[in-house]
């Protein structure tokens, strides 16, 4: 069974493993180990995931299996991009699944967690930059509401990439009582 739970400092060390292996297991094939390493170097280590996690505009969830880590998600609050007009905008930072949980609804518990924490935040939208050559992830984010609403560069590395961006609108939790 998957369990869904904030982060922790104590995940820092897991947490950086975690987001290198699904980084590199994802996009290693189609960039060179140089701007990967650059990438990996910048991005993962217990440092700078325990920086990360120090930081309120930034929520981290972990899902577990069997007591594994098998995937995370990071929202970024707060978080504008010029492709969208919102008044309280959030960024799906990440969202990484190990490959041997792909299809098997990990990443979808992941998704859940991220659209229901966006609400309870407040957030209007949330958007997100995808790569436009992963067709897998942009199927998985439309299979949620997400729709293509521009692009922006991202740099891996050395190298300038094409990532679509695609939000969708969040419906506010009922505050009934
Ligand atoms: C993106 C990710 C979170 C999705 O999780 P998942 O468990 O694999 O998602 P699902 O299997 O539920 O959905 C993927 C969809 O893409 C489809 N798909 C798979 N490969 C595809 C391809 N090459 N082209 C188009 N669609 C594809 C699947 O058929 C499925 O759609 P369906 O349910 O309608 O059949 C997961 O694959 C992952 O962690 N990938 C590596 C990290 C990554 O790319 N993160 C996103 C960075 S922006």
């Amino acid at each position: 069974m998957v369990k869904i739970r904030p982060a922790t400092f104590a995940d820092a060390a897991p947490l950086a493993a975690l987001a290198e292996r699904t980084f590199r297991d994802t996009f290693a094939d189609e960039n060179s180990q140089e701007d990967m390493n650059i990438h990996c170097a910048n991005n993962y280590s217990s440092e700078i995931q325990l920086r990360e996690l120090s930081d309120p505009l930034r929520v981290t969830i972990l899902a577990e299996v069997d007591e594994s880590l098998a995937g995370f998600a990071q929202l970024l609050l707060r978080s504008a991009t010029h492709c969208l007009s919102s008044n309280s905008p959030s960024e799906l930072n990440r969202l990484y699944v190990l490959r041997e949980w792909h299809g098997r609804r990990v990443a979808h518990e992941l998704m859940n967690a991220v659209l229901s924490t966006a609400a309870q935040r407040k957030s209007e939208h949330v958007w997100l930059g995808v790569w436009e050559r992963n067709p897998k992830a942009i199927a998985f984010y439309r299979k949620f509401g997400f729709a293509v609403i521009g692009e922006h560069s991202f740099v891996l590395g050395t190298e300038p990439q094409r990532d679509l961006v695609m939000s969708v609108q969040i419906n506010a939790p009922s505050t009934a009582a």
